[in-house]
């Protein structure tokens, strides 16, 4: 039997930890759960938002209507070969799938070591990290509508994966919840160590033949060392999303600026770096009151201790005025503000 909580505390949901009341909310761990959730809200005319690890959701205020915690857990594997088919619970924690996942040989997932998080929010934002996104080892998902009440299979491909994007950030935005995640692992590694972040860390372990195990723990020892355990000083990884330029403008500032980090794309634009640029404007280790800008790592907005959202978000407009003015470039949110 569901149980309905009423004008909770949400803020310990969430990495950032900026304190504010749900007015309803439900802790789901299964789909039948989630059914008497949605027809409780139904019932009462009330807006749905789901909260996975809350490790990418910024509090500003009092949320209205009724927020579904996920907790649905499952780990069911099928080996087909080479290959290793594995679905998860969309509340299961991520950092603990790929652990797992590593533990058991199977190689896709350890590059995306240590990112906070539910299995169920990576596809949504398209997790990625260290030259790999889940969507390389993504199979499908199953997501339950909350109108029609009916559950409904998704190819990568209607997922429409893009830079920390897909269907359920845009159209889908507030209307289902990611109820199962597949992922196609192997039993064949093909390692991915291109990021240069991820080779001086092999090289620091005098590691010349890595294994998955070997990226994973990479991983680890570098996400530990650049990025705030939320944990410990809440945050929720990187505040704005990488900005995407035209080569023409990419051009003019690496005439002003040569060492500015760049990434050309496929289709001929180019990604330069967030954290560059908000360490250039002279933010990196800046504070707003009780919130700041990470100081090992610009593109991390952090709560040291009793900040309210809205002073987190002053900062981060603080920072988009100043990078625009600096360099013409508009930084666009990553974290979602409630
Ligand atoms: N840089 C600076 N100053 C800073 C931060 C970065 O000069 O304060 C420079 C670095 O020296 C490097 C470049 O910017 O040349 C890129 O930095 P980094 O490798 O740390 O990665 P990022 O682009 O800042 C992205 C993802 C991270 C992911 C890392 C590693 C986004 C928005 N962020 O960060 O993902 O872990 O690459 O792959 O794409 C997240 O999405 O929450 C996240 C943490």
């Amino acid at each position: 039997m569901l149980t309905i909580q009423h004008n909770i505390d949400l803020g310990e949901h969430t990495t950032f930890g900026c304190p504010a009341r749900a007015e309803h909310a439900a802790v789901v761990t299964n789909i039948q759960d989630l059914q008497e959730a949605v027809a409780y809200a139904r019932d009462k005319g009330l807006a749905i938002r789901v909260l996975g690890g809350g490790s990418n959701v910024l509090l500003t205020g009092n949320v209205a209507g009724l927020v579904i915690i996920n907790q649905i857990y499952q780990r069911a594997e099928c080996v087909d070969g080479h290959d290793v088919h594995i679905r998860f619970g969309s509340g299961e924690n991520w950092h603990d799938a790929v652990t797992w996942t590593v533990s058991q040989g199977w190689s896709g997932m350890e590059n995306l070591a240590l990112i906070p998080g539910t299995v169920g929010a990576a596809p949504m934002q398209n997790i990625g990290a260290y030259g790999v996104e889940q969507a390389s080892i993504f199979e499908e998902l199953e997501a339950f509508h909350f109108e029609s009440g009916e559950i409904r299979k998704y190819t990568a491909v209607e997922c429409d994966f893009g830079y920390r994007v897909s269907v359920f950030k845009r159209e889908l935005r507030d209307k289902v919840m990611i109820t199962s995640v597949t992922y196609r692992l192997s039993l064949d590694p093909k390692l991915v160590t291109s990021y240069r972040d991820v080779q001086e860390e092999l090289a620091a372990m005098s590691i010349t033949t890595p294994r998955t195990l070997d990226i994973y723990n990479a991983v680890v020892s570098v996400r530990t060392r650049k990025l705030p355990d939320p944990r410990v000083i809440g945050n929720a990884g990187s505040f704005f999303m990488n900005p995407v330029i035209t080569a023409e403008q990419a051009s003019e500032l690496l005439e002003k600026y040569p060492t500015m980090p760049n990434y050309p794309q496929s289709d001929g634009t180019v990604k330069v770096a967030a954290g560059w640029l908000i360490e250039q404007c002279g933010w990196k280790g800046a504070r707003n009151g009780a919130s700041g800008v990470h100081d090992r790592q610009a593109l991390v907005l952090v709560n040291h201790g009793g900040a309210v959202g809205s002073e987190v978000l002053e900062l981060a407009e603080k920072i988009q005025r100043s990078v625009a003015d600096t360099f013409g470039i508009t930084l666009v949110r990553e974290v979602n503000v409630w």
